[in-house]
């Protein structure tokens, strides 16, 4: 199994509404990238909510969790850390993050290479 990494360009920073999230498909996989504007920071992780496995997250309420950003599925509220994956409800599932950068007025997510 390969562990290389690799940036993939994933979306214009204006696809992405401010305080909000977009899902984009990349590499055969739904990832969802967000924006916070009041930090001015771009997170991702799968769109994937663990809970009932909807891919609803990137239409999840964007939040704060004792400083730590956090976005919660639009479904049934369940949290997740946008630094860790961690679920903050105390549940024993979690949401895989992705590293983002923006370069240029393009976002680029950072995914295990194939
Ligand atoms: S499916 Fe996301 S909280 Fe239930």
């Amino acid at each position: 199994m390969s562990l290389n990494k690799v940036w993939v360009e994933a979306a214009k920073t204006e696809d992405i509404p401010e305080d909000g999230g977009a899902c984009v498909l990349l590499n055969g996989k739904q990832i969802a990238i967000f924006h916070l504007k009041s930090k001015d920071q771009w997170y991702a992780c799968d769109n994937l909510c663990k809970h009932k496995m909807q891919s609803v997250l990137s239409r999840g309420i964007l939040g704060d969790h004792h400083g730590e950003p956090k976005i919660a599925c639009p479904l049934h509220k369940k949290s997740y850390s946008l630094l860790t994956g961690k679920n903050l409800n105390g549940e024993d599932y979690a949401v895989e993050i992705y590293p983002v950068k923006m370069e240029g007025g393009l976002l680029y997510v950072e995914l295990a290479e194939g």
